[in-house]
């Protein structure tokens, strides 16, 4: 007997989610080959190369050695330990394992720590363009999203200026991402310095999104976490994704005082109960053992950004700036005349290239394509062949 579904109602709150766009591409690029038509890849923000040797074997002596069970939610103490000594090293500040949270991934950082912090009405001040996922999980818990705009004629840094005037006695919780997605922007040490002036000492704290910490191509990288006094008021967000290629590992962290700590641990706790326990420990590998292939990576990544932003340059109305980390490029694509989505989805199309509108990355993303330097030269070469002769039959 056929029955007729109720209509669904889902929870109101669920209107309020967003999404990660790349995913969906991804989904209408995979259904194209399915078609027969050949696309390149440059829409999902993940490192094309394998996990190394080292760390898989790490996983598979943890899996064979039992390592198969629950463990704590906060994570298993021999990782929290090795976390705890690696962020003391490279952020140059005392961290106990009791102040590190092991998560599957970096994403439920900000879903745990915004869930935790932000009360219906809060303020949280997020970058834009920036990752999706801040601005969806601010409207998801009914916070107040304002978005501070990274311009390109600042190399996509934080207007100082202008995020003073962005704070008001409901700002509670300000997002950081350096080096940043999509647009490759790394704040300076002075930047870095000037936003915590310009908090000074409002009862506010800050997210750090450090993903890609790893991957500064020029210069290097600071995190608020390191000055004085910011300890405590940041939450540093870093993980196991993009430096050592494990995305499918599901692994991340967060560093945050240890009151803040246990309650994201609660959260773990109603939730995924803890990561994978055998992801742990080839985690431990990961960050104490050989880090040459992370040099190798980088180093590739580091080619093929050069390579894709030279090409890009001689696109007809593209322009593109140097990145200075992490994976991608964002081009200026105003003087096509095009907006950005039209744009992303001929490209797909009609070219055969696999990319993201700028507007997937929020309002200030229009104007902007996201391509991912995530892939071999052969095919970036193959992609900025196909893009310029599609320019120059439709521009
Ligand atoms: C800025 C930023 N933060 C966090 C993440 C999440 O990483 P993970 O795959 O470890 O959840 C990403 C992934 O694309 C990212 O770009």
């Amino acid at each position: 007997m056929l029955q007729t579904m109720t209509p669904l109602r889902l929870a109101q709150r669920m209107s309020r989610l967003g999404t990660e766009t790349a995913f969906e591409v991804l989904v209408r690029a995979r259904a194209l080959e399915a078609k027969g038509k050949d696309i390149v890849h440059l829409e999902i923000g993940e490192p094309d190369f394998d996990t190394p040797q080292n760390v898989i074997e790490a996983g598979v002596k943890a899996l064979k050695g039992g390592f198969t069970h629950y463990g704590p939610s906060a994570g298993l103490p021999q990782l929290r330990q090795t976390i705890a000594d690696y962020i003391a090293k490279t952020r140059n500040v005392p961290v106990a394992p009791e102040e590190v949270v092991v998560v599957p991934g970096g994403k439920p950082v900000m879903f745990f720590v915004i869930l935790a912090l932000v009360e219906e009405g809060d303020e949280v001040i997020y970058p834009n363009p920036g990752f999706p996922i801040y601005e969806s999980m601010i409207n998801f818990v009914g916070g107040k999203a304002v978005p501070i705009q990274l311009k390109e004629e600042m190399d996509f840094r934080f207007d100082v200026a202008e995020f003073k005037k962005l704070i008001t006695d409901r700002t509670k919780l300000v997002i950081l991402n350096s080096p940043h997605n999509p647009t490759g922007g790394v704040l300076t040490e002075k930047d870095v310095r000037d936003i915590a002036a310009a908090i000074g000492d409002r009862d506010i704290m800050v997210l750090s999104d450090e993903i890609y910490s790893r991957l500064v191509f020029e210069g290097s990288h600071h995190s608020i976490m390191s000055l004085d006094g910011w300890k405590d008021r940041t939450i540093l967000l870093d993980g196991f994704s993009k430096t050592y290629a494990m995305t499918g590992w599901r692994i991340g962290y967060g560093v945050m005082r240890a009151d803040l700590a246990t309650a994201v641990s609660r959260l773990q706790t109603n939730s995924n109960s803890c990561t994978a326990s055998f992801t742990q420990m080839a985690g431990v590998e990961a960050l104490t053992g050989n880090q040459s292939s992370v040099d190798k990576m980088n180093a590739e990544f580091r080619r093929r950004r050069d390579r894709m932003v030279e090409g890009l340059n001689k696109i007809k109305g593209f322009s593109c700036r140097m990145p200075h980390g992490a994976f991608y490029v964002f081009p200026n694509i105003t003087k096509t005349g095009w907006s950005s989505k039209k744009l992303a989805d001929a490209i797909l199309e009609e070219a055969g290239v696999a990319c993201l509108s700028g507007t997937a990355f929020g309002k200030y993303g229009e104007g902007y394509l996201r391509l991912s330097v995530a892939n071999s030269i052969e095919n970036i070469n193959k992609a900025l062949e196909r893009i310029d002769a599609w320019a120059n039959k439709n521009l």
